[in-house]
């Protein structure tokens, strides 16, 4: 059994994705042990615990500085015997030290097709904003390991999605969530679950 461990900052709605895929069998092997925001707001916490999982807040705002918060977030990790990060919208960057000791063993979701939208700057909305000022046709939603850099790790899965006529950030970013990320990020588990990278 694959001990996940999923870190998110706001609404986890692919944490959502994960738990429905787990409970319909969808994702087989896995079981998620505990969820980690930098938010004590973010109502993925909620959705942990409705879900009887242990849910916790490690805000960095809570630390004297960045290297006090990383050496917290790596100890988390390591006390719940993890196998698998997923980074389900967190927005704070992970520490080297995590992901130098976890290689391989961290995946992102990212709502754009990399290396399109992707890197410093490009979270959220954000990216969908960008998406629709270029003009492009498609866009979509990668899954990728984590590397030292900004979406720059190995891609894992790709999922495209048609922008349409009149579309919004908001309609883009809803659309791209039901389509491509809420479907990919659960596949992704479910084939490292099952040894299937
Ligand atoms: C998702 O769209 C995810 O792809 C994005 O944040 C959102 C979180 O939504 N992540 C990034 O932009 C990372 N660069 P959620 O909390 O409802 O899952």
């Amino acid at each position: 059994m694959l001990r996940v461990g999923v870190m998110v900052s706001g609404g986890g709605t692919n944490l959502q994705a994960i738990l429905d895929a787990i409970d319909a069998g969808t994702i087989t092997n896995a079981r998620v042990e505990i969820v980690i925001s930098n938010n004590p707001g973010a109502y993925a916490l909620e959705r942990a615990r409705r879900h009887g999982i242990e849910a916790l807040c490690l805000s960095p705002k809570d630390f004297p500085d960045r290297a006090a918060f990383n050496r917290a977030l790596v100890a988390k990790v390591d006390e719940y015997e993890l196998d698998l990060i997923v980074l389900a919208g967190f927005l704070v960057r992970i520490p080297d030290e995590l992901v130098e000791k976890y290689e391989r063993r961290i995946i992102n979701i990212h709502p754009s097709l990399i290396p399109s939208f992707c890197g410093v700057g490009f979270y959220g909305l954000k990216v969908h904003e960008a998406a629709l000022a270029r003009g492009v046709k498609v866009t979509g939603a990668t899954v990728h390991f984590v590397d030292n850099g900004m979406d720059t790790g190995p891609i894992l899965l790709q999922k495209a999605v048609e922008v349409c006529e009149g579309d919004t950030p908001e309609i883009l970013q809803r659309r791209v969530m039901e389509q491509a990320e809420w479907v990919i990020l659960p596949q992704a588990i479910d084939r490292i679950a099952n040894g299937r990278v």
